[in-house]
């Protein structure tokens, strides 16, 4: 599918064009602590009601693991591009092995029947059990030893009823498969499987933000939070049964102590009564498979960022009465719906930065995930304050292009050699990802591509932070800035006593195995605390962390930000699935 543009850049300058975009698309920490503090209100709202556009889906996981867990299982793990199946080892000593296997979901599958997508899922398990049969002995169900355990990880919105079932309640991420919603996963998983009559049985279902708590907080011996910031985001935290007022019939209140919960944070504000649309969301959203729908996740997610930065650059193409853009000139990448990648994004920004590693490992130290108190980004200069030398002297900082530098021969001839440098590594990344004759793509082209998607992406970073900053405030952790000194003194009004448990780290077992939660909420203002992420955003964006830090300390302040500890939930869907796996069976599924 092809889209136009219809922005209006009539009567205006070309450099008031590109000032009003930055303006639309910067967000100021007061907005950001206003977005937070409707983020609590949401949550809150979630955690009393179902059927809220924040679900708050309570997951049944009482405890996190502590790393003695042991067993072999196998995990099955659809979210996003792709679909796998792995088989797991939990060694007990904080470590795991893992093989697996990827098989590709076309969009035939993620959008016929709901039937076809469970049986190619089934098939895939089955392919898998073929070429990797069972290394070690897997861990039996009890009263039928010889049927494989099964976790699930299943990344969409699922109002769970348990730890082994749960109705689909919509689709997010491009999937929409028909005759789903309303119906239990596991049980259509499960049908597939008996279709084919295999030796498998599902005995638990995971959302990949749970299996990222679990396998980090597995891994790491402590962990709060799980979030993903990939395809999709959404994010899972240990909340106090307590707190959890929709839960009230369920035998689960009764227990009391704490649950882990998806908070599927994606949906929030889907009003957008409060988050700062522009007409290119709006184009973006109005085009969707689900409009209106998932509005946070749109800001924010790897699905949609190239899209808006497409949205952006289309309105430049086609600028009246100028092209300001590619002489005018669009490509099949720039026209196409979706055409746009977030990775030529995150491409483009590591030209400018020089960086030329895609080695996830290396890509994470660079990101400083795993790192924390980590020097702060260079605070962002505003349109009006740049001044005519400070064009691009060569460091990092997101400066607005100036057009009348950029257009002219002796502006660019005017420019730091090494800025030009950047800027003409960023041009041959757009001649090669976007598809433009070497001739159609300028050092000014360059520039403002380069500047667009530093400012969608860091509008995206900025915005992750608001969400992490609301579970902080949630779960006591820190205060808002301005209520404390510099979010670390006294609890906010809606915490209880200091004897609360709140941390997952050095726990002692709880019958399903998992451990307890230890810790109290005023030793939470003063601990570490751990939060497992995982996705492509996070992991290899430039800077993603680092912004969001950024966004962190101006709601929460520097010693609440420094307190977490932001590391990898390496495997998280598959060791997440083992978990609790184990714990269903614990539970003598
Ligand atoms: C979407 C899904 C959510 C998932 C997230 C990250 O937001 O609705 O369940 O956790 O993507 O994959």
């Amino acid at each position: 599918m092809t889209s136009t543009s219809s922005y209006s850049y009539l009567h205006k300058s070309p450099q008031d064009v590109l000032n009003d975009i930055d303006f639309q698309l910067t967000l100021e920490p007061a907005l950001l602590t206003k977005l937070t503090k409707a983020f609590l209100e949401e949550i809150n709202v979630g955690l009393g009601r179902y059927g809220e556009d924040m679900a708050m889906v309570p997951s049944f996981v009482t405890g996190v693991p502590d790393g003695s867990e042991v067993g072999t299982f196998l995990a099955l793990d659809l979210g996003g591009t792709n679909l796998r199946v792995c088989e797991v080892v939990l060694n007990g000593d904080k470590t795991f092995r893992l093989r697996q296997q990827k098989y590709k979901v076309s969009d035939q599958l993620k959008t016929g029947e709901a039937t076809v997508l469970f049986d190619y899922l089934a098939d895939s398990v089955d392919a898998f059990l073929t070429t990797h049969p069972p290394e070690s002995p897997t861990s039996p169900i009890s009263d039928v030893p010889d049927v494989l355990p099964l976790g699930l990880t299943f990344s969409f919105p699922v109002e769970q009823t348990a730890l082994g079932s749960g109705t689909i309640l919509t689709w997010t991420k491009g999937f929409s498969a028909k005759n789903a919603i309303g119906n239990d996963v596991v049980k259509l998983l499960q049908d597939a499987f008996d279709r084919k009559h295999m030796h498998v049985k599902c005995v638990a279902l995971v959302n990949d933000t749970v299996g990222a708590l679990l396998s980090r907080a597995y891994t790491s011996g402590g962990c709060m939070l799980g979030a993903i910031f990939g395809t999709g985001t959404n994010g899972a935290y240990l909340e106090e049964v307590a707190k959890i007022p929709k839960l009230a019939n369920n035998p689960a209140a009764t227990k009391g102590g704490y649950m882990v919960v998806n908070t599927e944070w994606g949906a929030f504000n889907n009003k957008r009564t409060h988050l700062p649309s522009t007409p290119f969301d709006s184009a973006l959203d109005r085009t969707s498979i689900n409009p209106r729908f998932q509005a946070f996740e749109k800001f924010i997610s790897g699905m949609y960022l190239g899209e808006i930065t497409r949205h952006i650059l289309l309105s430049l193409i086609d600028a009246a009465p100028r092209p300001m853009l590619f002489g005018g000139k669009a490509t099949k990448v720039v026209n196409d719906q979706w055409g746009l990648d977030t990775s030529v994004m995150s491409e483009v920004e590591e030209a400018w930065e020089m960086r030329v590693t895609v080695d996830p490992t290396v890509a994470k130290d660079l990101d400083g995930v795993g790192n924390i108190n980590e020097i702060g980004a260079e605070p962002r200069s505003f349109p009006g304050e740049i001044g005519e030398n400070l064009l691009w002297d060569g460091d990092d900082h997101d400066i607005l292009p100036r057009w009348d530098i950029l257009s002219t021969p002796e502006g660019l001839a005017s420019l730091n050699p090494k800025v030009k440098e950047k800027l003409e590594r960023v041009r041959k990344v757009l001649v090669n990802r976007l598809e433009y004759a070497d001739g159609d793509v300028e050092l000014r082209d360059a520039a403002i591509v380069r500047w667009t998607c530093h400012l969608v992406a860091r509008r995206a970073a900025l915005l992750s932070g608001v969400a992490v900053a609301a579970i902080l405030l949630q779960t006591g952790r820190a205060t808002f800035i301005q209520d404390g000194q510099n979010g670390q003194t006294v609890p906010s009004t809606t915490e209880e006593p200091t004897s609360k448990k709140v941390n997952g780290a050095n726990g002692t077992h709880d019958v399903n195995g998992l451990s307890k939660v230890t810790g109290t909420i005023k030793d939470g203002l003063e601990e570490k605390i751990g939060v497992g992420v995982d996705g492509s955003l996070i992991q290899f964006y430039p800077h993603f962390e680092r912004t969001m830090r950024e966004s962190l300390r101006s709601i929460v302040g520097s010693d609440a930000e420094s307190r977490v500890e932001i590391g990898l939930a390496k495997d998280g869907s598959g060791v997440g699935a083992a978990l609790c796996a184990l714990q269903a069976l614990k539970q003598g599924f």
